[in-house]
């Protein structure tokens, strides 16, 4: 454990899919940048993942995909601890203590809510509507400050805040206010509907994942939508494209391409090429380790228990105290 900075950091992800650009670049590449400075916990949102249409069978592989991604992406198990949400059930146990302080009508704003309701209307279940209510109880459990997470998920750490607040109001001072930690790109736009977030669920030609062999990355660019701006706005897919260049390019890239734009001689497929070159470079070394990690199962597990045990030394005495300071505990 670290002793040279007294904030903790967390953050986790729902195993359902692949890591795309947009998850990222909007929060891995933080995750990584900030193990080394601070005592960290990155975990798998799997009790959350299950709120959403899934097939059992596909879960456990999902899991393991998204601890190699992980890992691939350079967390590194001895700095930080990775581990699975459902190895650490006092978060469900906190989440229903949570329950009780939290208003409906607070749950009934989010916007989350709102946007997945309208995509599995069949399936408006307890657990998507009490989403938020458990995200509190996983950073409020590990005491953690500082949340690294994409634009989207910022409305999700202020309820966090309320939580603890009320909380804290209640039955005395107990828990941290935590803060949402962005990158400056904290919101990624969709390839073909750049007026949108980039997201897995939306479907695959929205977004580059990291694991994209160069040649689909490529396809994927050429059928990004660029479209028309006006005279001094660039169209948004533009404006996205350029965004991830400077991001993977260097200077002189970005200069050359921003002169074109302004001389009106761009040719897109030109800048579509570069990025992909530059896209699929920059995460040759990531596919490379995470088919190699994908190999070993085994290991994978082991991380996430060796994760859980150090997660569960923090989770139980948080859960002790609460329950004394709740007055539930004989
Ligand atoms: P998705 O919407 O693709 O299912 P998740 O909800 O699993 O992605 O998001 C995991 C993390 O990545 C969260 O911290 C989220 O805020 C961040 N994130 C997701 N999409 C984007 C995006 N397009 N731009 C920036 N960050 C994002
Ligand atoms: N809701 C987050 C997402 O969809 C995942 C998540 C669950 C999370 N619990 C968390 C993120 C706690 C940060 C902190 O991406």
């Amino acid at each position: 454990m670290k002793t040279t900075n007294q904030q903790i950091i967390l953050s986790g992800i729902q195993p359902t899919g692949e890591l795309h650009l947009g998850n990222y670049l909007g929060s891995v590449k933080n995750f990584v940048a900030l193990q080394d400075q601070y005592q960290c916990y990155f975990f798998l949102a799997t009790y959350h993942s299950i709120t959403e249409n899934y097939d059992p069978k596909e879960k456990r592989r999902q899991i393991l995909d998204l601890t190699a991604s992980y890992l691939a992406a350079g967390l590194d198990p001895k700095k930080s601890v990775i581990f699975n949400q459902t190895d650490v059930p006092e978060c469900t146990e906190l989440a229903w203590i949570f329950n009780t302080l939290t208003p409906v009508s607070e749950l009934e704003r989010m916007t989350q809510f709102k946007d997945k309701s309208a995509k599995q209307a069949a399936n408006i279940n307890m657990g998507l509507f009490d989403y938020p209510v458990l995200q509190a109880a996983d950073i409020l459990l590990y005491h953690a400050n500082l949340i690294p997470v994409g634009q989207d998920q910022v409305q999700h750490v202020e309820i966090t805040r309320d939580i603890s607040r009320w909380f804290n109001n209640k039955y005395g001072q107990y828990f941290v206010e935590p803060k949402p930690l962005l990158t400056h790109i904290p919101k990624v736009m969709s390839l073909v509907e750049p007026e949108k977030k980039m997201s897995k669920s939306a479907g695959s030609k929205h977004y580059i994942a990291l694991s994209d062999e160069p040649e689909v990355i490529l396809e994927k660019l050429k059928g990004a939508t660029t479209g028309m701006g006006t005279e001094d706005t660039l169209p948004p897919g533009v404006t996205n494209l350029m965004t991830l260049l400077a991001e993977f390019g260097s200077p002189q890239q970005v200069e050359y391409f921003n002169g074109a734009i302004k001389a009106k001689t761009i040719k897109y497929s030109e800048l579509k090429e570069t990025l992909a070159k530059l896209i699929s470079d920059s995460f040759a070394d990531y596919r490379k380790k995470k088919k190699a990690l994908l190999a070993k199962p085994a290991y994978l597990e082991k991380v996430l228990k060796d994760g859980a045990k150090k997660a569960s030394k923090v989770a139980r005495k948080t859960i002790a105290e609460v329950k004394e300071l709740i007055g539930v505990s004989v």
